[in-house]
């Protein structure tokens, strides 16, 4: 394509995708939450065999645009499946113009701009969440990402101290590592120890009805492994009831048996926001080694933005050699692949730094402390109908509920049918789990854009398909 040709397909396109945008998003809060088109649909408007032959742009972009029905509406804010923020809009456009600038930022001549905007986010971040200034940082594709990170700095770190060189020597040979996690952490850090060669020093810490560790199980099994390198993984937000691990006492274990602390802090991470949450419920969270979170789920940033933090700058650095001639990497300039795993990737601190800048802190803890108030909301409602009960504190975002039918199925089946009837009547959408054994639906207030009446219009969804199979009698 001439780019005469490319200017008028660009010309004829953004306009024509700005509008199908508005549309979309003007539509989410009257739409229903659910998806309509079944996938053969999907297939047969997008799939007719590889193309033999360019085809004009326009034409092809308009064929995507009709598989819209496809889309899960997880911006709308009745959609509280899994742990899913929106997009707030100054997000949205900074990510626009992060397509548009298409940045590779591996190192600070590719972007500049990236180098500094992650410079700016990094130390905006430590900040807000009240660590240590001399905090490092990197930007990844998503949490999970930033756990990876951090557990390959922690397994580096801890060998070292014990006069072994992982990143030169391997793991084979080395010191046993031992590694302590609460039982019922996400798979985002167990998946990363296995593929870090540390799947079988696995121990898991019991925890008590929010998904805490127990203190005195840690302070036992810290002394059956007194002596070896040591990482304890915790969590500030349990994927189901958003239960955040005691930080001090777990943090001060550690330590004094030389280990690391990691963290995976998805969502709970940005509670620190608020004054309130970080002095009581996330006390101790500057004392983590290193720490996971993202900004696609509680800062409603648009996917992706993982976020690794990682108290000591020089482990984080040490831990990543890197041996590339054809990079460009001054000593004077902070290059982003020296800090990451990733070597092309996107800009994602463009759309971050502009919606920290938009929101400010103040915006950061009315952004959360709103959703722990409709989550609070959402489970007075529940709480007072009988038959319904809310099983976890409801400290953060989260409310994990459980049905009882007294003459039906067992509640395993019921809380599933519930589900199930609730996703199928589009007013709202969550889905479920299991929680210490039983079958729960999880609910998770995230999005910006929920507004009380959402969460009322779903509580009484909730409520009329529970009153209605038990009156049946499914
Ligand atoms: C507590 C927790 N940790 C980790 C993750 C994984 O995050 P990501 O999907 O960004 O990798 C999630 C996802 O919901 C989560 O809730």
């Amino acid at each position: 394509m001439k780019s005469s040709e490319q200017m008028a397909a660009l010309e004829e396109l953004l306009p024509e995708v700005l509008a199908v945008a508005l549309e979309y998003v003007r539509g989410l809060p009257q739409r229903q939450v659910r998806t309509e088109v079944p996938d053969e649909e999907l297939r047969a408007i997008l799939d007719d065999g590889l193309p033999a032959d360019p085809s004009e742009p326009a034409e092809v972009v308009r064929q995507l645009v009709a598989a819209g029905g496809g889309l899960v509406p997880s911006g709308s804010g009745k959609y509280f499946g899994y742990v899913v923020g929106g997009t707030l809009p100054a997000g949205l456009a900074a990510d626009w113009l992060t397509s548009v600038w298409d940045q590779n930022c591996i190192v600070h001549d590719g972007s500049p701009l990236t180098a500094v905007l992650e410079e700016i986010c990094g130390r905006w971040l430590a900040e807000l969440f009240m660590l240590p200034a001399t905090t490092s940082y990197a930007f990844t594709p998503a949490c999970t990402h930033a756990d990876l990170l951090g557990l390959t700095v922690a397994r580096h770190q801890v060998l070292a101290r014990h006069g072994w060189d992982v990143a030169r020597q391997g793991l084979q040979g080395g010191p046993a590592v031992a590694v302590l996690v609460n039982e019922s952490i996400h798979a985002a850090v167990t998946r990363p120890l296995q593929v870090l060669g540390l799947g079988g020093s696995i121990r898991s810490l019991p925890t008590d009805t929010e998904g805490r560790i127990l203190l005195p199980a840690l302070r036992e099994e810290i002394d059956a492994v007194r002596g070896q390198p040591l990482i304890v993984c915790g969590h500030v937000g349990e994927i189901n009831t958003g239960g955040v691990d005691r930080l001090r006492p777990l943090a001060e274990l550690t330590h004094e048996a030389g280990g690391w602390l990691h963290l995976d802090a998805a969502f709970g991470a940005w509670a620190a926001a608020s004054p309130h949450l970080r002095h009581t419920l996330l006390d101790g969270l500057e004392l983590a080694d290193s720490l996971a979170t993202d900004a696609h789920k509680w800062l409603n940033a648009p996917y992706d933005c993982g976020i690794a933090l990682i108290a000591d700058a020089q482990a984080h650095r040490e831990a990543l050699p890197l041996s590339a001639d054809y990079l460009n990497l001054p000593d004077d300039q902070r290059h982003p692949v020296q800090w990451g795993l990733e070597v092309s990737r996107r800009s994602r601190v463009i759309p971050l730094w502009t919606i920290l800048r938009q929101l400010g802190a103040a915006g950061v803890a009315q952004l959360v402390e709103e959703r722990c108030a409709q989550a609070q909301r959402l489970a007075g409602h529940l709480r007072a109908e009988p038959g319904i009960d809310v099983l976890n504190d409801v400290a953060l975002n989260q409310v994990l509920v459980r049905f009882h039918h007294s003459s039906g199925p067992d509640d395993d089946t019921h809380t599933q049918d519930v589900a199930d009837a609730f996703q199928e009547h589009g007013q709202g959408w969550a889905g479920t789990s299991l929680w210490k054994g039983r079958t729960v639906l999880r609910l998770s207030l995230s999005n910006w854009a929920s507004t009380n009446d959402d969460i009322d219009q779903a509580a009484r969804s909730l409520i009329a398909t529970h009153q209605n199979l038990t009156v049946t009698g499914q």
